[in-house]
């Protein structure tokens, strides 16, 4: 059984805590696209994990698969590493797989990225990780790969390739010389690669090879559909396909081999750095949002921009995934808000959209048309069924459905692992 999680809106959705949920019905979990650039966060017996590259499987006896779409900063995943062992979780290379494969975000990715960020004038809001020089050597097949960094002859050899051309095109920016051969980061990276050695595998294979055996794997999205490198509100966007499809073709899984695709969804939105967001509220309500959900994010503890429910963007996250289910996350958020309000359609140059235009410029002159319903004010933090919510929660969690389309399989109510229901 092959299942595919990926987040609905624009990252943050709640991703980590779904997947943690599941984890126990799966033998696999595999992060098959982005880098450090995610946080997933799980909260378990009231320890709480944040996770940027490590799989959000940690807590069972998954396989933990790294996959060769991903782009990873080496000295983040050792680090990530030691602190679960430091809280009594060992990581050995029987739990952990990394494909040989995968991009090495090296120190002048993340200088770049920095630079580029710094001098725009239109600024994207990056993460400042390296991500989208990462990728941009892969594509220009310029990438070091983990099989490089883990031979040290290997590995000289390909920064001795590329270094003339990376430094001018750091010193072209304004940057600072040396980055690409400064001997303490090509010490660092050699000493973990050789480290990270035994956990080098073909994830491809191993997951066909699962799946073969009727084994149960998941794949773990990060980001979000609306930050996809093609679909999204580009250029406002990260550097990955983060769409459902793009499991398939990064871990080397036949699209038909796919079971389930389940989406993650706040039961409002928010979102971190710059582009459009029709429904963001810059006022009370954006506050109480931030507040009581803690929107703060996890990578780089920047406050995220909070709006109510978006249906058009909602319904684009269905087409552009194909999504089974859903998973609706920090419905106790809204406790206290009255009315609370669901963007059902917009109004985009004088006429009403239920579809959002395919252009980030169009977009941002959109302008929400919104359903209110009731509020409630009971907690839900400790509602362990469906039907002991309050009424109001309970109509707009099947409004929600109805407007979506699909299926709300899960609900959660808090972060804790048991703060979740089934329907
Ligand atoms: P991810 O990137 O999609 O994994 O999401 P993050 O971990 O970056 O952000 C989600 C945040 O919301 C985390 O702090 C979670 O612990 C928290 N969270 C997840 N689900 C719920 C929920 O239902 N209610 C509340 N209040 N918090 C939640
Ligand atoms: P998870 O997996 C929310 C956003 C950044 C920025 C844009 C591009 O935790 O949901 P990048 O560094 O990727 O080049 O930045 O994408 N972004 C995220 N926003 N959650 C994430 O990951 C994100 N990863 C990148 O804020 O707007
Ligand atoms: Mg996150």
């Amino acid at each position: 059984m092959f299942t595919i999680i990926t987040g609905a809106q624009f990252g943050d959705e709640g991703k980590g805590k779904i997947v943690d949920l599941l984890t126990g019905d799966y033998d696999i979990i595999a992060r098959f696209q982005g880098g450090d650039n995610a946080g997933h966060t799980i909260v378990v017996g009231g320890e709480t994990y944040k996770l940027h590259l490590v799989p959000s499987g940690i807590h069972y006896r998954a396989r933990l698969l790294i996959g060769p779409g991903t782009v990873m900063n080496p000295v983040v995943l050792m680090d990530e590493l030691m602190k679960l062992k430091k809280s009594g979780i060992d990581i050995t290379p029987a739990r952990l797989g990394i494909d040989a494969k995968t991009s090495i975000i090296m120190p002048y990715h993340i200088e770049l990225d920095s630079l580029h960020e710094s001098a725009r004038s239109d600024k994207i809001g990056t993460t400042k990780r390296g991500i989208g020089y990462a990728y941009i050597d892969k594509v220009a097949r310029d990438e070091i790969q983990m099989i490089d960094i883990a031979d040290s002859g290997r590995f000289m050899k390909r920064l001795k390739e590329l270094a003339q051309q990376k430094e001018a095109a750091i010193a072209a920016m304004g940057g600072r010389r040396g980055v690409v051969t400064d001997q303490g980061h090509i010490k660092e990276y050699s000493e973990i690669g050789r480290k990270l050695a035994p956990y080098i595998t073909d994830v491809s294979h191993e997951i066909n090879r699962a799946l073969a055996g009727g084994k149960k794997v998941l794949a773990e999205g990060a980001q979000g559909t609306h930050l996809d490198i093609i679909h999204g509100t580009q250029k406002y966007v990260t550097s990955s396909s983060t769409v459902a499809g793009s499991a398939c073709a990064n871990l080397g899984i036949g699209p038909k081999r796919v079971d389930e695709v389940i989406g993650v969804i706040k039961a409002y939105i928010t979102r971190v750095g710059e582009g459009p967001l029709p429904t963001e509220q810059k006022n009370k309500i954006g506050e109480h949002l931030r507040e009581k959900g803690g929107e703060f994010g996890t990578t780089t503890g920047r406050p995220r921009r909070c709006g109510w429910f978006d249906l058009p963007l909602a319904r684009k996250a269905v087409d552009l995934n194909g999504y089974t289910g859903m998973a609706l996350t920090k419905l106790d958020v809204l406790t206290g808000l009255d009315p609370v309000k669901i963007c059902v359609q917009y109004t985009c140059n004088g006429k009403t959209a239920g579809y959002p235009p395919e252009l980030a410029s169009e977009l941002s002159q959109c302008a929400p048309v919104y359903e209110e319903m009731e509020g409630w004010e009971d907690d839900l933090s400790g509602v362990k069924s469906f039907g002991d919510m309050p009424e109001g929660a309970q109509t707009y969690v099947k409004r929600l459905e109805e407007l979506i389309g699909v299926d709300i399989t899960y609900v959660s109510v808090g972060p804790g692992r048991e703060q979740t229901f089934i329907r």
